[in-house]
């Protein structure tokens, strides 16, 4: 058991406060802990960067040189493995018959793999990701954002997660994908079905009622991919089933692999930035100095690109995601045994005082604002990553050129947050504001 004193050596300036927190008698899974974990990370990465979580039985990689250790080794830190460990433990038998019977099969998910299958797997999604395409994109997203925003200008107040995060990232990534706006507001509800078989925090009748979802979500992603088989058209769906490459025994996706790799598009791609454009209310409602840096930076591309850069660092929306070992390795100075599970702790390591000095600040001007983690490094490193900035960049611009005075509807510590490990999502967000005049 290790009791934290909040002056420990080891932080940079302004180290996070690692308050009385005792690491023996607490765990990530604890509600109070899960929903504000600050002060616990600080406690780890101080006192037990590799630290034992006996409730969620699970080893914590909270330092960022640690972080950086294990994604960049997947021949010893397993991410097929970490996931499957992960997945089973939601009722997973059970969950594997209900999809098997009514929803056209278990997809096991061929992007969280490890090499050589996933280096083959990754090349082929990507083809579906080209930069200039998403470049492309910029029009459109504005758009979008621009007539969500003008939809509620005007009534000085709304709940951000569902009337502005949610819909928005919704409608990106269907367009993008060719799914019909009919599906638009079933998608949310997929979303979170889906995060939850790793989230390890379903009760057995939220599972059944997830496995619902999920069979509802792979019958019309199903009905869409048959559908671009026949005919292509413009879309995601159409460019991962047609998708080649100079693989010469196997160069293109099987139907087995094309329907849960649109199904990770469309889940990774939705509730990760949803949470990052809740957040991004939120601080643009809780810090007005960082709102007003916003509103100078609003012409200035460098200056949008940072800001979303130290947006992503300070509130992370991917918390922590697992690997397993596949060999008895040291860590951080703990030796770890084979077949460990890990949660590598995103949230945690963007916090590392070792490498961003003050780390609870919105800085600007940190001059090493790139190397933040939220998006992952190595092979796995996120593949919608550049869409993603480009939504909160145009998504950051919009609102502020259209919007001020915005403020939290609720007291901060009224946020909730959703009972998950692998994400820090706030469930429901109301603001104020009002709209801009100049
Ligand atoms: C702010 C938004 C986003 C965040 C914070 C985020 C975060 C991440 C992280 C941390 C990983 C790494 C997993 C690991 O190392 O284990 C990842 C992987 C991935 N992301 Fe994202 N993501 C975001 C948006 C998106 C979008 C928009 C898409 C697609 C439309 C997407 C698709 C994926 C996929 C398919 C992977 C798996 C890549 C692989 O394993 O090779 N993500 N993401």
């Amino acid at each position: 058991m290790v009791t934290i004193d909040a002056n420990a050596q080891g932080a940079g300036s302004c180290p996070v406060d690692a308050g009385n927190i005792t690491l023996g008698e607490v765990s990530l899974a604890d509600p109070e802990i899960l929903a504000r974990p600050t002060a616990f990370y600080a406690a780890m990465r101080r006192e037990d960067p590799v630290h034992y979580d006996a409730k969620l039985d699970m080893y914590l990689v909270s330092r960022y040189d640690d972080l950086q250790t294990v994604v960049r080794d997947p021949a010893t830190f397993s991410l097929e493995r970490g996931y499957q460990a992960q997945y089973a433990k939601g009722f997973n038998d059970e969950f594997r018959e209900i999809v098997i019977r009514d929803g056209g099969g278990f997809f096991a998910d061929p992007i969280m793999t490890d090499p050589p299958y996933h280096t083959r797997i990754r090349k082929l999604l990507e083809s579906a990701f080209s930069a200039h395409r998403v470049k492309e994109l910029e029009p459109r997203i504005t758009a979008i954002v621009a007539d969500l925003i003008e939809s509620f200008a005007d009534k000085g107040q709304i709940e951000t997660v569902s009337e502005f995060s949610v819909p928005l990232t919704v409608r990106v990534i269907c367009e993008q994908l060719g799914l019909g706006r009919e599906y638009e507001n079933k998608i949310g509800g997929w979303s979170l079905a889906v995060a939850a078989q790793i989230g390890r925090m379903q009760t057995h009748e939220q599972m059944l009622e997830n496995a619902r979802q999920i069979c509802e979500l792979q019958n019309c992603l199903i009905a869409n991919i048959r559908d671009r088989e026949r005919q292509p058209r413009e879309d995601m769906i159409s460019d991962l089933v047609h998708a080649r490459s100079d693989d010469e025994e196997n160069p293109t996706l099987s139907f087995e692999e094309v329907v849960p790799l649109v199904r990770a598009l469309l889940i990774a791609g939705n509730e990760t930035t949803a949470t990052a454009l809740s957040n991004l209310l939120m601080i643009l409602a809780t810090q007005p100095a960082v709102a007003q840096q916003l509103a100078e930076a609003v012409d200035d591309e460098r200056l949008l690109t940072r800001f979303v850069e130290e947006l992503l660092r300070l509130e992370p929306p991917v918390r922590g995601l697992a690997r397993m070992t596949t060999r008895e390795v040291e860590l951080g100075g703990t030796l770890l045994p084979a077949n460990a599970h890990l949660l590598l702790l995103f949230a945690s390591v963007n916090d590392d005082e070792s490498v961003f000095p003050c780390p609870r600040e919105f800085d600007l001007n940190r001059s090493n604002i790139g190397r933040q983690m939220a998006f992952s490094a190595g092979i796995h490193r996120c593949v919608g990553l550049s869409l993603a900035r480009m939504e909160l960049k145009v998504a950051a611009r919009e609102i502020v050129k259209r919007l001020e005075n915005i403020q939290l509807a609720i007291a901060p510590q009224e946020i909730n947050y959703l009972p998950t490990v692998a994400t820090h999502s706030i469930e429901r967000l109301p603001i104020t504001f009002t709209r801009r005049r100049n």
